[in-house]
């Protein structure tokens, strides 16, 4: 049967991955916003390559179960990428924990037994979860391992504790979801299929240049400039890793977070040379 690449979150950064793998895979494009669905679809086909679309939102486990329904009848799923994801400048802290973690982490249980051996899937994090900074191991143990009908309810990402703060809800988000495909990477190793994350620097898409112009642009700025590479990424550079992760080259790596952000995360979180 022809392969089938599974898109959990139709963007900019799918889109372009999605194109990767016109000539190979058929591609079963989800996303909620349909114009954002015909982008894909029209890619993948003037690539040379087949493609159909589903209405999905994330955190509606119907629509979810119709997404992953169409991906098994459309052939064998050997990649799933997850690129279903709200920015700090998009939706409020709890909508952020929904989509951002919850539909994720939805996603990759609902898949868990989809890909075939051999297969691998990709969830696109960001380098805000590092930029969070450290957290303490049990609240690190609880997002990685909590039942998912209890991951929601942790204090951490409570509506308190994050405090208005959608920043917050996206830098937690984003760590929590690492530290669930790095959890994840055990049971789905022994079915013989590889998850890892990317963690993007600023990538210029719809949520990259809606944050760049944000009261958040400033700061991203900063931290651009000071990055060994100090300029904003492509979706071509991002889809270079994902296309690398998803494929045979990558054939012994899973649970990892491959940051792709022209060396930010590198050099801004290197510890400072010891006082002479
Ligand atoms: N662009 C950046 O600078 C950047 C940096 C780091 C990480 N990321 C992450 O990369 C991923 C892809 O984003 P992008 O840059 O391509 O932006 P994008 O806005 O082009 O794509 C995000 C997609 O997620 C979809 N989406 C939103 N809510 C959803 C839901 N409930 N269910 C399913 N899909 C939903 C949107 O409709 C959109 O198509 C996201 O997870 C984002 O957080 C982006």
């Amino acid at each position: 049967m022809t392969p089938v690449l599974a898109l959990a979150g139709a963007g900019d950064m799918a889109t372009a991955v999605a194109v990767r793998f016109a000539a190979t895979h058929t591609v079963v494009v989800g996303d909620p916003r349909a114009a954002n669905r015909a982008v894909t679809v029209e890619a993948v086909r003037a690539a040379g390559g087949t493609a159909t679309e589903v209405p999905l939102d994330v955190t509606d486990p119907d629509q979810l179960a119709a997404f992953r329904a169409t991906c098994a009848e459309a052939g064998t799923v050997t990649a799933l990428l997850v690129a279903a994801g709200l920015g700090p400048v998009q939706a409020t802290p709890a909508r952020i924990v929904e989509v951002d973690l919850l539909g994720v982490v939805r996603v990759v249980e609902v898949f868990a037994d989809v890909l075939a051996p051999g297969g691998a899937a990709l969830v696109i994090s960001s380098i805000a979860g590092h930029y969070l900074g450290p957290v303490a191991p049990e609240v690190e143990g609880a997002w990685a391992h909590l039942p998912f009908e209890e991951l929601g309810a942790h204090p951490e990402l409570s509506a308190e504790a994050l405090a208005d703060n959608p920043s917050l809800a996206y830098m937690r988000a984003k760590r929590a979801v690492q530290l669930r495909v790095r959890a994840a990477a055990g049971p789905w190793g022994a079915r013989g299929v590889r998850i890892n994350t990317i963690s993007p620097g600023v990538i210029d898409t719809a949520m990259g240049r809606e944050e760049l112009a944000s009261p958040h642009g400033a700061g991203m700025r900063m931290l651009l400039d000071a990055a060994p590479l100090p300029r904003v990424g492509t979706v071509e550079e991002v889809a270079s890793a994902a296309a690398f992760l998803l494929g045979p080259e990558a054939a012994y790596i899973t649970g990892t977070d491959l940051i792709v952000d022209g060396g930010s995360v590198a050099t801004a979180l290197l510890p400072p040379a010891p006082a002479t």
